[in-house]
């Protein structure tokens, strides 16, 4: 997906497992993990943390994010990694047990052309809701700039300017004001914290500088403008939440790559949550379920809207955002 250097490292770290080395160790007794619980990113994750809190001095050399230089590698790259295993091989252990908490700002662009859909079929303000909502970067999505070939949407000063679209592009003459905007999560992120930046931050890709650039600006936006993520499971408050219609504006749940993390049954209650709240909508209270989520070696972005309860495949895109097709 577009990092040379995650995949020379799991090449290398797979085959020191196969030989008993310092991956084995750490990651004994994952064998079994879901595919779906994101282990290699868990792992990775947790040694970009060791080298983002100054603590792999070692690897921060070779680690882009880090002040290090992109693209060196080879024997020197893996040494250095394993020395980092080595040393911090019972807090790594700690670590790969944590969520993966990307909050992937890029998403945004994958995102947009749903909400403007359902501003333009509803000609009302939004209230947005979503779950999985990490540290909340994407519940401020109205704040970024968007650019696509010679079109534009959003304010010409936001510091963030997401323009990964590629072939049609969603209706960006549409205008659309948010005018409430809540999320939650099982552990949310405080994007103004020291320890928020960080966790963020060790999920992205150490060489991957673009999303490294979006995300500090982001959290730049966030900053200025703060917004409620609250510490719940997502079916839980949906329960809460979806249940309260809201007359004269569009109510929009949405995430995105959220679901994996979800047991079976909590995906089915939260669809049955959010089907039942569709049931419920009117047109002065229109309803919409907007979600991006893998479908294949990319992700499916789809929107539903009551009433009267129309489903749709709005866009296509890579997992984090980039070369957006829209299809509505
Ligand atoms: C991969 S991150 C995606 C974050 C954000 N939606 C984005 O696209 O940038 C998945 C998020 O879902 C959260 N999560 C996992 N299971 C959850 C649950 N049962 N209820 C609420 N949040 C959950 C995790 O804590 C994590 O922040």
């Amino acid at each position: 997906m577009g990092s040379r250097l995650y995949g020379d490292l799991l090449e290398l770290a797979a085959t020191d497992v196969e030989d008993g080395g310092f991956a084995a160790r750490i990651l004994d007794g994952h064998g079994r993990d879901a595919p779906d619980s994101a282990l290699a990113l868990r792992f990775m994750g947790g040694v970009h943390r060791m080298v983002l809190e100054g603590r792999a001095p070692e690897l921060a050399r070779f680690y882009p994010s880090a002040g290090g230089k992109l693209g060196a590698g080879g024997d020197e790259l893996w040494a250095a990694f394993a020395t980092t295993l080595g040393r911090h091989a019972d807090a790594l252990r700690d670590l790969i047990d944590l969520r993966v908490q990307t909050n992937e700002v890029g998403r945004c662009a994958a995102l947009i052309g749903g909400f403007l859909l359902v501003a333009q079929q509803t000609r009302r303000p939004l209230r947005i809701l979503e779950i999985g909502a990490a540290a909340g970067l994407n519940l401020r999505w109205d704040r970024y700039r968007y650019e696509a070939r010679g079109r534009t949407w959003g304010d010409s000063e936001s510091l963030v300017r997401l323009c990964s679209f590629d072939g049609d592009i969603p209706a960006l003459q549409t205008s659309a004001e948010v005018v409430d905007r809540r999320g939650c999560d099982l552990s949310p992120v405080d994007p103004t914290s020291e320890d928020g930046r960080i966790t963020l931050h060790s999920y992205v890709w150490p060489d991957q500088l673009a999303r490294i650039r979006h995300l500090r600006l982001a959290l730049e936006v966030a900053r200025r403008f703060p917004v409620p993520v609250d510490e719940e499971d997502a079916v839980a408050w949906l329960e809460q939440h979806s249940r309260t219609r809201r007359e004269g504006m569009a109510t929009i749940v949405f995430h995105s790559i959220v679901m994996q993390y979800l047991t079976p049954e909590d995906r089915t209650r939260a669809r049955t949550l959010i089907e039942q709240a569709g049931a419920r909508a009117s047109p002065d209270a229109p309803f919409a379920w907007l979600r991006m989520e893998p479908s294949g070696d990319e992700a499916e972005v789809r929107l539903t809207l009551w009433p009267p309860g129309t489903d749709r495949l709005v866009a296509r895109s890579g997992f984090h955002g980039d070369a957006v097709r829209w299809l509505a």
